[in-house]
């Protein structure tokens, strides 16, 4: 039996954060030997929230080496640049006559993007996004894609395109399934149900340990209390949140001392950036070797494209074929 496949994806917005890891990346590494795994630099879903480019390629560098230094392994899979293997847009001109506006305008992550950014002037390009993330999908015939939950309902829509093309041609793809994440998304430092970096509240996976303290000292805990020896309610506070996810082992303890005031926050918020950069301690560490050798890391996205584009080449012919169209 062949492996199945993975396609997961990220917009390249500059170097990536905590929550990036937890809710995504993480998720990427340990599935890398189960699955045959390809990763997407979504660089012209960037031009839908900003048309200035001058950054687009520096920041998919930056986010591939945050992406080798979390773990992804170059060599068990291909790593590309969406704009480098034309067959995503031609893909995605064919998937949009496979679906209606109607279908498009209601996709509600398109409704929460649109109220987030305050788009006032919704773009072709904003309600086409799903279409080409389905392109990049089933480019790959990627039957699973590990995301948030705020991109099922555009899986739902590749699954609809996935389906209409095969019922009208004839079976070439898969209907993708969403792979979640089993820990829901990290809160920003201010209390924030996203960390983003627009919203400036993230951690990055480059953080050095002086950086993790300044921003943990700013993060947002249970306003009732005060100071050390006021008791406090963990199950609301930011920081115990942070502790279950990068400090397991001493969770009881902090909570305990949490709830009897015996631990005050800033001792709390200390204990848990040393965590924090014990955690990131390696992903620094690589990262800094390819800061170094920039060399390397194009030499794996040259690989990564060429080996992108092999299977990507092969699903137009068949589509084409499929279509009658040579
Ligand atoms: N829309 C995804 C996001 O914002 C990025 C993305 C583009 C993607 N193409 C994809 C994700 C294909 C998964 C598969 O996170």
């Amino acid at each position: 039996m062949p492996k199945k496949r993975i396609l997961s994806g990220m917009r390249p917005t500059g170097k990536l954060h905590i929550g990036h890891y937890v809710g995504a990346l993480e998720n990427w590494v340990k599935l890398q030997d189960e699955f045959e795994n390809f990763h997407l630099i979504a660089d012209y879903h960037v031009l839908t929230t900003d048309l200035n480019t001058d950054n687009v390629y520096q920041n998919s560098i930056e986010m591939l080496i945050d992406w080798l230094a979390s773990g992804l392994d170059p060599v068990k899979s291909p790593m590309f640049r969406q704009s480098q293997i034309k067959e995503h847009t031609e893909l995605a001109l064919i998937f949009g006559m496979l679906i209606t506006v109607n279908r498009l305008e209601r996709n509600p992550t398109l409704k929460d993007m649109i109220r987030d950014l305050k788009i006032d002037n919704v773009i072709y390009g904003h309600l086409g996004y799903p279409v080409l993330q389905t392109a990049d999908i089933l480019l790959y015939k990627g039957n699973y894609v590990p995301v948030g939950e705020d991109q099922v309902p555009h899986i739902e829509i590749s699954r609809e395109i996935a389906r209409r093309f095969n019922n009208q041609y004839r079976i070439t793809f898969p209907e993708p399934e969403p792979l979640l994440t089993k820990f829901a998304r990290l809160r920003g430092l201010d209390g924030n149900a996203k960390m983003s970096k627009s919203l400036n509240n993230t951690i990055l996976l480059s953080d050095e340990p002086e950086t993790v303290k300044v921003k943990m000292k700013k993060a947002v805990t249970d306003p009732n209390k005060q100071k050390k020896g006021d008791p406090g309610n963990p199950d609301i506070c930011l920081v115990f949140s942070f502790h279950k996810k990068f400090n397991t082992g001493e969770v009881p303890e902090i909570e305990n001392g949490c709830r009897s005031g015996e631990l005050g926050c800033f001792d709390c918020k200390m204990k848990c950036a040393a965590k924090i950069s014990n955690f990131l301690a390696p992903i620094i560490e690589k990262r800094k070797y390819y800061e170094k050798n920039l060399d390397e890391v194009r030499d794996i996205l040259f690989d990564g494209e060429t080996r992108g584009r092999k299977v990507a080449v092969q699903t137009i012919s068949e589509v084409r074929e499929n279509m009658k169209i040579g």
